[in-house]
């Protein structure tokens, strides 16, 4: 999945002059993280287990620059017909109550062995640089368990900050706009 990437992102690059992915990154879900789930979904950690229930042992996230960006690779993700889309789920039109923000796609993709061939699920996250730091602070206030709040009302402040976080980025979207229609009146012209 993260060649699928690459390649879309020098595809646009050499065809648009446009580079939609900022950064990758990727992971596999540790076998302790895997057993915990299983136990979560109640559900006994087997190996049969493991491959009806858990979507995410292989995660993606794709970091773009803008929110256009997000809806592009979508797409070009949905014209891959070897790849199977299993789930969308669109917390970009949908936020999360807390402010969570992101493009969530669980896809299966082909995965060839000596003799066999298997449609392996990953857990795609395609979000802006602006979702992605809005959900690395979250984050990271979740689990370090924020003891003293300082009088401070955390999850409001954190919907507010994504919020402000969503309008910021539709102004820059309007910025990138306008680039994208200059350069492409530039080439057009020939230079
Ligand atoms: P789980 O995999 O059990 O979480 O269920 P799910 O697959 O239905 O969840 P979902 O697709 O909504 O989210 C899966 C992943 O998205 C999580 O593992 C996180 O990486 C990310 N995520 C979802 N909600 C939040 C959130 O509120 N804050 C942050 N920081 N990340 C989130
Ligand atoms: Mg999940």
């Amino acid at each position: 999945m993260v060649v699928r990437f690459e390649i879309l992102d020098r595809d646009l690059s050499l065809r648009r002059n446009r580079n939609p992915i900022h950064h990758i990154e990727s992971r596999i879900k540790s076998p302790v993280s895997i057993y915990e789930k299983l136990l979560r979904y109640g559900k006994d950690p087997t190996i049969g287990n493991l491959e009806e229930y858990l979507m995410d042992v292989a995660g993606v996230r794709v970091i773009c620059s803008y929110k256009n960006d997000v809806k592009r690779l979508m797409g070009l993700l949905r014209s891959q017909d070897d790849l199977e889309i299993v789930r969308v789920k669109n917390y970009i039109e949908n936020p999360k109550p807390n402010g969570y923000r992101s493009l969530h796609v669980i896809v299966r993709i082909p995965v060839y062995f000596m003799d066999s061939k298997e449609m392996v699920p990953v857990e795609v996250q395609i979000r802006t640089i602006a979702m992605d730091y809005w959900a690395s602070l979250e984050h990271d206030l979740k689990y370090k368990a924020v003891a003293e709040t300082h009088g401070l009302d955390i999850a409001g402040e954190l919907q507010e900050c994504s919020k402000i976080i969503e309008d910021m980025e539709e102004r820059m979207q309007v910025l990138a706009n306008a680039l994208d229609a200059g350069q492409s009146k530039h080439s057009k012209l020939g230079k």
